[in-house]
This record gives structure tokens, sequence and C-alpha cells, in this order.
């Protein structure tokens, strides 16, 4: 599915709005996410960090897990927004998470300045981000 400048726009709004509310007192690293389901509703989420460092959230996993909660399923797109100069990649762990709902969902990353100004953007399929996903066999 091709994924329409508006539907982008929306979905790297809700990210970046996502992203100033992220939880990032350790690494001060902020990221925000969304996910665009194929019926058109858009979930966001943030990183949310511990002390433990280890029991961590990441953004993407945090919109996963909103879009879930809520019900809903069939992911088409994601966004996440981090800051630049060159947007920062999904972790491998967010990757096998997003793989599990659409392999070949469209990722935009984006990079913001302090500003809040958009200072990077590219786009990518998620199959090459992580090709050869994980995933149990047919049963
Ligand atoms: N982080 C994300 O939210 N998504 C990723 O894909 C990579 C890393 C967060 C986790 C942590 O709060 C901060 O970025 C620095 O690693």
């Amino acid at each position: 599915m091709r994924l329409g400048a508006a539907a982008a726009e929306r979905l790297v709004t809700a990210a970046r709005a996502a992203r100033a509310r992220a939880y990032a007192p350790y690494s001060r690293y902020k990221v925000g996410a969304a996910v665009l389901t194929r019926g058109g509703v858009v979930y966001a989420g943030c990183n949310v960090e511990n002390a433990t460092y280890g029991a961590t959230l990441c953004a993407e996993r945090s919109a996963i897990a909103a879009m879930v909660s809520a019900g809903d399923s069939d992911p088409v797109a994601c966004a996440v927004v981090t800051a630049g100069p060159e947007p920062g990649a999904p972790c491998g762990i967010c990757r096998q998470v997003l793989a599990e709902f659409a392999r070949e969902m469209a990722v935009l990353l984006v990079a913001e300045d302090p500003k809040g100004k958009i200072v990077g953007r590219r786009s990518q399929r998620l199959s090459r981000l992580l090709p050869q996903a994980f995933g149990l066999p047919e049963r």
C-alpha cells in the first residue's frame, strides 16, 4: 500500500507530539512513534525510560502496544521521530515487533532539531530494515 502525502503528514505529526511527551531523563534521547492502521487510525507512543535502564520501553513498541490495547490491528506505516541531524533508525527489537504485524509496512524516519524544525527525513520498507525476520512456522 502506497502511503499518501496527507497520511504521512498525519502520522509524522502524531509521532512528533508523542516525542514531546517522551520520558527520557537518563539518555535525554526523546523518541516519538506512531503507527497508521489500514482503517485509517493513528496510534502514538514515546520512549519510557526506567532507572534500571533495561526496563526501558522504546517509542515504536509503545505505539504498537497502544494499537493492540485499543483492539486494533493491521498497521500499514510507522513514523519514528528523533533528534537529528540524522534520523535514528529503529532498534532490532522494535523492528521485530513491527514485523510481527506487517513485514512490508512503510517506515518513515524523521529528525527534528531542538526547536522542532525537521532536519532529516527518509523512508523505506520494514523488510529492508529487517530482512528475513523471525517468524514461527505455519501450523
Ligand atoms: N529508543 C527508542 O525509543 N526506539 C528505538 O528504536 C531505539 C531507542 C529509545 C530507548 C531509550 O530511551 C533511548 O532511545 C536511547 O536508547
